[in-house]
């Protein structure tokens, strides 16, 4: 090789190998810990919400953040999760489409090292650091008996064995343990009232995927095969009573049968003060997403976390499932046309201009 030749190569090895290390220095050398999010879908509000905040808090406590969402594919969901793993993430957070097929990716993360918080929703594994979430039980008492109140029961004259109120169940998408449990505490309030026979289901069913526009369909159908004569739903989350509420308003039946959901979602409350959805339960993510961060830098650090407490498999899915894991459930709150806005718009969970959209400002309170 001409000597020329020679200082060419030497030079241009010299300026991959600083490539290669800069190329290094934007990882290793940042030195800064990576984190997983792996949420279901970015449809239902508050889980964008979630991301937003979650990365936030993540990333002032210095960790670098991966997040995916999977559009409601769990196949999707557990190639995204192996692949922040192979991405070398220390920790995920799993909000899963399917508690059971979430736990194949789980397993896998887990037995790679990786700390795994099921948040908000339940994985079926005992490979989980953590489930954080809200009293999803109380959830589903709280729209019962909201529903329950506005039908005037107990007390009612006009709900009795001979004039049954026709009630709905809709739950939530089976894939996911919380619908279970929502379900839990809604059947809690109403076993009395069905046992009395003072109310009747007409209709149970379950929407996949939490989805409005499915939900929007098999009230369609139900509002059919029951010509119009249903008089209470007890819907299991704000995105599917919304969607209840389109066929239901086709029919002249929006602001006359009540109707519950839950996560105080900015549309569910604006359809609360138009006094066409009855009750919605309020879960403020922003003590959630604190709690979950906080509990992670915990676990990374290799201390141990406080405040959580045994459940088995069984007792949270109902089914014969062996053994346990620690979880921490965050209390909830009724939401009502009555307190809306002190809950609510004076927290700041909701703008104001959201929850008053459409209404008249003679008709609108003072901005906070
Ligand atoms: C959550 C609800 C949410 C629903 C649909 C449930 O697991 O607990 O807050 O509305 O999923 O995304």
């Amino acid at each position: 090789m001409k000597p020329n030749r020679v200082l060419i190569t030497i030079l241009s090895l010299m300026v991959m190998a600083s490539m290669v290390l800069a190329g290094c220095g934007a990882t290793a050398g940042s030195g800064k810990i990576k984190v997983g999010l792996s949420f279901s879908d970015f449809a239902t509000e508050r889980w964008k919400n979630e991301d937003t905040l979650m990365r936030k808090l993540l990333e002032e406590k210095g960790y670098e953040v991966i997040s995916q969402e999977a559009n409601h594919d769990v196949k999707l969901q557990n190639d995204q999760i192996d692949n922040m793993v192979a991405q070398g993430v220390k920790c995920l957070f799993v909000i899963a489409e399917d508690v059971s097929a979430a736990a194949t990716a789980v397993d896998k993360a887990a037995k790679a090292g990786v700390k795994v918080i099921a948040y908000d929703r339940l994985i079926k594994t005992q490979n989980i650091s953590a489930y954080l979430s809200f009293d999803n039980v109380e959830v589903g008492r709280q729209q019962a008996l909201g529903v329950m109140t506005a039908l005037g029961i107990p007390g009612s004259t006009t709900w009795t064995k001979d004039n049954p109120a026709k009630v709905v169940l809709s739950g939530g998408s089976p894939t996911d343990n919380n619908a279970v449990l929502v379900r839990q505490g809604q059947m809690e309030v109403i076993q009395p009232y069905l046992d009395e026979g003072i109310i009747t289901v007409v209709a149970d069913q379950w929407v996949d995927n939490w989805d409005a526009g499915n939900a929007q369909k098999m009230m369609e159908n139900i509002l059919t095969a029951q010509a119009n004569k249903i008089d209470a739903v007890i819907a299991s989350n704000d995105g599917t009573a919304l969607g209840e509420l389109q066929a239901m308003k086709a029919q002249g039946l929006a602001g006359v049968v009540p109707i519950s959901g839950q996560d105080a979602t900015a549309d569910g409350c604006n359809s609360i003060v138009k006094g066409e959805q009855t009750v919605s339960v309020y879960k403020d993510i922003r003590l959630l997403s604190p709690k979950a961060v906080d509990m992670m830098d915990v676990l990374l650090k290799g201390e141990t976390v406080s405040g959580l407490q045994e459940y088995t498999l069984k007792l949270l899915t109902g089914e014969e499932l062996a053994g346990s894991i620690q979880a921490l459930f965050l209390p909830v709150e009724q939401v009502t046309k009555d307190n809306v806005y002190d809950l609510i718009v004076k927290s700041e969970f909701q703008p104001y201009d959201d929850v008053y959209r459409d209404i008249p400002e003679a008709d609108r309170p003072a901005k906070p």
